[in-house]
């Protein structure tokens, strides 16, 4: 069994205000910043400067105490009415995540459940804040352990994985991540391959830099070789994370996840997907109604400020996309590794 080095923390509470990695500048520079109003907390959300579908659930319910914290009125329903345009503000961050509306919800009813004081709810507010990051760093591990059933039958696995579903991506520790830093622990990995997930790179930029941080081998390769590196037998299972699960097994995540499953069909590799049940929004019957969010097109049109392509070009930027349940061979949650076709049961 290897021993990990110190953890990542993306989102930090500490002396009334919370602490946030920017993962815009890594791995060139490890920079965080200070947020201490659910506004700051929006941009920081919308800029990407958190992200990751668990980590900007946690985020956006330390956003909603913030935003409670300030609010001057004592008077419950009026606080209550306030709140509700604090979380309106939040949601409109990004549309696909699950985990953001998910916690906004969890903020909001522990508030209109709560008896007692302004000031009392707010303390409330601010324990579940703690709670569901909590939570999610002791989901992310047993996701993780739970992952370790799916390895192959060889002492070590090569995990190929995309975009980043980590520590940064989450409370700590990670969901595809999770399994790869299980898999680590218990000396079954070899080595891991991440997509470098165009265009933000969050493969190449945080996945490559958390596996290095913790002495994990990690090659990355371009999104368009996997199937390449496939054909040559250089990977044994892909594991990625989710962004929103519909009830029947379709799976929203970053854009490229979808074609990376179909690749490994035609390979016969297996694909997992490793998330929170929470993940899993059981009020949407398949995958055609997950909204998906677009992007600004100069995530693609240019490299930091050089354009890339002829002016007159057109551009299209979806960042997720949906893979259909029967391409995924089980979706490794906390409670076990589920079947996606037997989500409901
Ligand atoms: O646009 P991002 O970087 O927020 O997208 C992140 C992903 O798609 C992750 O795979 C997903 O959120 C799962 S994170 C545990």
């Amino acid at each position: 069994m290897k021993t990990l080095s110190n953890p990542i923390y993306p989102v930090i509470w500490q002396d009334d205000r919370v602490i946030l990695i920017d993962q815009t500048r890594l791995p060139e520079e490890y920079h965080t910043v200070e947020i201490s109003s659910c506004q700051a907390m929006a941009e920081a959300i919308k800029t990407m400067i958190v992200r990751g579908a668990p980590a900007i659930g946690v985020a956006a319910g330390y956003g909603m105490y913030l935003g409670a914290r300030e609010i001057a009125d004592s008077d419950r329903q009026k606080f209550l009415h306030q709140l509700e345009a604090i979380a309106e503000m939040l949601r409109k961050t990004r549309p696909t995540a699950v985990n953001l509306f998910w916690a906004i919800s969890r903020m909001v009813q522990t508030a209109q459940e709560s008896r007692g004081t302004v000031a009392e709810i707010k303390a409330t507010l601010l324990e579940t804040a703690k709670a569901i990051q909590q939570e999610d760093l002791q989901t992310c591990r047993a996701i993780g352990d739970h992952g370790l059933s799916v390895l192959p039958d060889k002492p070590q696995a090569t995990i190929l994985t995309h975009c980043n579903a980590g520590s940064l991506a989450t409370a700590g520790y990670g969901t595809a991540l999770g399994v790869v830093r299980s898999a680590w622990r218990e000396a079954r990995l070899q080595r891991v391959y991440a997509d470098e997930t165009r265009p933000r790179l969050q493969g190449a930029k945080l996945t490559a830099w958390e596996c290095v941080q913790e002495g994990i081998p990690v090659t990355v390769i371009t999104d368009s070789m996997s199937a390449h590196c496939m054909r040559e037998g250089k990977i044994d299972l892909v594991v990625v994370g989710a962004d929103r699960i519909a009830a029947n097994g379709d799976t929203a995540n970053k854009i490229g996840t979808y074609s990376l499953a179909i690749i490994a069909q035609a390979h016969n590799v297996p694909f997992y997907v490793a998330a929170p049940f929470s993940t899993i929004d059981f009020s949407l019957p398949d995958g055609s109604k997950i909204p998906i969010e677009e992007r600004n097109v100069t995530e693609i049109s240019q490299i930091g400020t050089t354009s890339l392509c002829p002016e007159g070009a057109d551009f299209y930027n979806p960042a997720f996309d949906v893979t259909p349940a029967k391409l995924i061979a089980g979706i490794i949650t906390e409670k076990g590794v589920l079947k996606p076709h037997l989500l409901n049961n």
